[in-house]
């Protein structure tokens, strides 16, 4: 029978969380949850209960075998949902020691919501155990007691996508980690004709067309987060890359121009025409290829995979450690290849002084950097006359601290840079009900600091502006949608020869020292355990582009 005793279960599914978004609403109905139909298959998946199973029973069909050629590239590589999936950060969502590590941080900080705080961080984290509670009216399980439930471990899972209706998308009622989960073993596919049979049978799931399941508003219940700083109205938007990318070139909703791209377009890679599932048994289905995506999710948290494949057994991961690698590895090329460009114009010299620009080209579909709101980019520049260093501004350490700068939480935007000490940042930085910048996630109530790049296509007049207009660049003229250009002027010292350098790096970092620096105090063991693999891990931060270019 079921993992959990469903069937009994009557009455409203209200959640009164005191932190979440008023009138919140499970939007996944009330009344009972059924028996659930029959299935009658010999390998059933495992961890299942009428709605959620975890991904491993999918990988029955859904993953490669040697004997087949299902779901593999033209060159043989495994491009599986399973394979991939299993190594992406989403079906790690809660294994990762970051997350914990936070969730602990909150708890710290407000100790007296430490039940509400938990209720909040695994709707997105732990979205199969979260929901298989609030679908049965059952209180929140606290983070400790979901760590041995397979439906949290699982993360961001199969049946989570792929179960998510049509209802609400794209509306602030789907967001926040709150979309409509079908009581029913509908899985939803972009396919009008799936051969049904085979999975229904083993799985008890029955495949079905929901093209819902291609639209970014489906990314969007949990890539669009609102916090809450106090008990109450006011709302803070933590996350928003959809709102951002609807305010882009790239939004397909109000119709399909040649620049549209979806969440989907850009992070789960075309990979032509494959057969999308094989035989249990491990041979082919007779069963024509379909256009396919590959489930990369690629997105820019290398430093975390790696650390992921380093902890794999402590944390309990059960992706293969290759498999981490090939994620991280592939993390990185979208960072350098996909993500901006950078360009350096040709240096001038007015007496004493050298001018040149360096112009940044966001190419996401989204702010960049977007999403947790502890992502930081920085430009790094050096004048070079031969092997001597004439000017650096945007040094970092093997800790990963900017040197230059007093406060990292407090760095200003900049149009211009002069000296050492200016250092150019684009990041948001939130601050708390008395104005101080935080890094507490619940204390958030407004920002400080919004100079991360737009996106292309960005305008003033856009849809949701008022959550995620820039802040801190006005009259900067080159700051405009798609990208930034710094203008630099540097005193150069007293006989500097002619022929000079200029080399400009575009780092990238997704978890600043600034941001762990809270959790050092703290006793639980999340906090200890985290701060031990984040000390050891290399700090070394990723590189989005460089620029160069020589004096005359
Ligand atoms: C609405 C869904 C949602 C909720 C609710 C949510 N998160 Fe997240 N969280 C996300 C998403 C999506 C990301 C990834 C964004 C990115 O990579 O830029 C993320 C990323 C994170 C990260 C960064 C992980 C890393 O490895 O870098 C931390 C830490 C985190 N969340 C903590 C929390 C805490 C603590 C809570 C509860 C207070 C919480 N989250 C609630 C959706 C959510
Ligand atoms: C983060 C959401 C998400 C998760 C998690 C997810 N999928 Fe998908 N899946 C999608 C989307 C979106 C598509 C449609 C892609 C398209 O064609 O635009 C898709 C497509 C598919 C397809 C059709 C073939 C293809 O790849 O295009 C299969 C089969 C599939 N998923 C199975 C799985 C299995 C099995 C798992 C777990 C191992 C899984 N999915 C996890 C979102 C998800
Ligand atoms: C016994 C094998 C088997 C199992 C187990 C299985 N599937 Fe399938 N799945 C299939 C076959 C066969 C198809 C249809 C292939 C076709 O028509 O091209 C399919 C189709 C799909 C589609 C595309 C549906 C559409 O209409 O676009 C999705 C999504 C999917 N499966 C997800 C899952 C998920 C999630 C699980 C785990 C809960 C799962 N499958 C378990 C064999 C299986
Ligand atoms: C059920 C909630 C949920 C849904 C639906 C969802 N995500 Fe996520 N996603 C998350 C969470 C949680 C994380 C962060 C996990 C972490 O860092 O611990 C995340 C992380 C990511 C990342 C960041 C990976 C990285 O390396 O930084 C990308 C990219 C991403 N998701 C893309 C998508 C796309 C595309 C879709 C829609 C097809 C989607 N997500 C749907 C919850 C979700
Ligand atoms: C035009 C291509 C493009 C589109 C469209 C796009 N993205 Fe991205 N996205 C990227 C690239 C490239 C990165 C890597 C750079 C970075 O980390 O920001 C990225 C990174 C991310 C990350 C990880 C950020 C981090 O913490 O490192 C998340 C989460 C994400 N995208 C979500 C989304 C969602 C949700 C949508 C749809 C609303 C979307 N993206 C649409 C290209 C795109």
């Amino acid at each position: 029978m079921y993992g959990y005793a469903l069937a009994a279960l009557f009455g409203a599914l209200t959640l009164g969380f005191s932190l979440q978004v008023p009138n919140e609403s499970e939007g996944e109905g009330g009344g009972p949850l059924g028996p659930g139909p029959a299935w009658h298959g010999p390998v059933q998946p495992i961890a299942r209960n009428e709605v959620f199973a975890t991904g491993n029973g999918c990988a029955m069909c859904h993953a490669v075998a040697s004997t087949a050629f299902a779901m593999r590239s033209p060159t043989g590589d495994d491009v599986s949902p399973h394979g991939l999936w299993q190594a992406t950060m989403m079906a790690n969502s809660f294994r990762d020691p970051y997350w914990r590590g936070t969730v602990a941080k909150e708890i710290a900080h407000k100790p007296g919501q430490a039940a509400e705080i938990q209720a909040v961080c695994v709707r997105c984290h732990a979205p199969m155990a979260h929901h298989t509670a609030a679908l049965a009216g059952e209180p929140a399980a606290t983070v400790a007691e979901m760590a041995s439930d397979p439906l949290a471990q699982d993360g961001v899972s199969c049946t989570v996508c792929h179960k998510i209706e049509a209802e609400n998308l794209g509306t602030e009622a789907s967001f926040s980690g709150r979309p409509s989960i079908g009581r029913n073993r509908a899985i939803f596919g972009p396919f009008a004709d799936p051969a049904a049979g085979p999975m229904q049978m083993h799985s008890g799931y029955e495949p079905q067309l929901g093209s819902h399941i291609q639209s970014s508003a489906h990314c969007a219940t949990c890539h669009t987060l609102s916090t809450h700083y106090s008990l109450g109205k006011s709302t803070f938007p933590e996350q928003t890359p959809y709102l951002e990318w609807r305010n882009s070139q790239y939004s397909d909703e109000n119709g399909r121009t040649e620049q549209s791209r979806t969440c989907q377009e850009c992070h789960m890679p075309d990979m032509g025409t494959i057969k999308i599932a094989r035989n249990p048994g491990g041979r082919d289905f007779l069963i024509q290829p379909r256009p396919f995506r590959a489930h990369a999710f690629t997105g820019g948290n290398a430093f975390m995979l790696d650390m992921l494949g380093e902890y794999r057994e402590e944390l309990g991961v059960s992706a293969p450690k290759e498999a981490l690698g090939r994620m991280a590895m592939a993390t990185r090329a979208q960072l350098a290849d996909r993500t901006a460009l950078v360009t350096v114009t040709k240096p001038e010299r007015h007496g004493d002084q050298l001018e040149f620009a360096v112009q940044v080209e966001n190419l996401t579909g989204h702010k960049f950097p977007t999403g947790y709101p502890a992502r930081r980019a920085w430009l790094r520049v050096q004048v070079r006359a031969g092997n001597q260093l004439v000017f650096e501004s945007g040094k970092y350490d093997e800790t990963g601290r900017l040197t230059q700068v007093a406060d990292e939480l407090a760095i200003p935007h900049l149009s211009r840079i002069e000296k050492p000490e200016d250092v150019m940042v684009w990041e948001m930085v939130a601050a708390d009900i008395d104005g101080q910048a935080t890094t507490h996630l619940t204390s958030m109530a407004s920002r400080l600091k919004d100079n991360r790049l737009l996106p292309k296509g960005w305008q003033a007049t856009g849809p949701h502006t008022e959550k995620t207009a820039p802040l801190g660049t006005e009259g900067d003229a080159d700051f405009v949608a798609g990208g930034d250009t710094v203008q630099f002027s540097v005193t150069l010292p007293e006989g500097t020869p002619t022929g000079l350098r200029i080399l400009a790096w575009l780092h990238y970092q997704t978890i600043p020292p600034a941001w762990v620096e809270s959790m050092r105090s703290i006793e639980a063991d999340e906090c200890k355990d985290f701060v031990r693999m984040y000390d050891a891990s290399d700090k070394t931060p990723e590189t989005i582009g460089i620029g160069q270019a020589f004096e005359e």
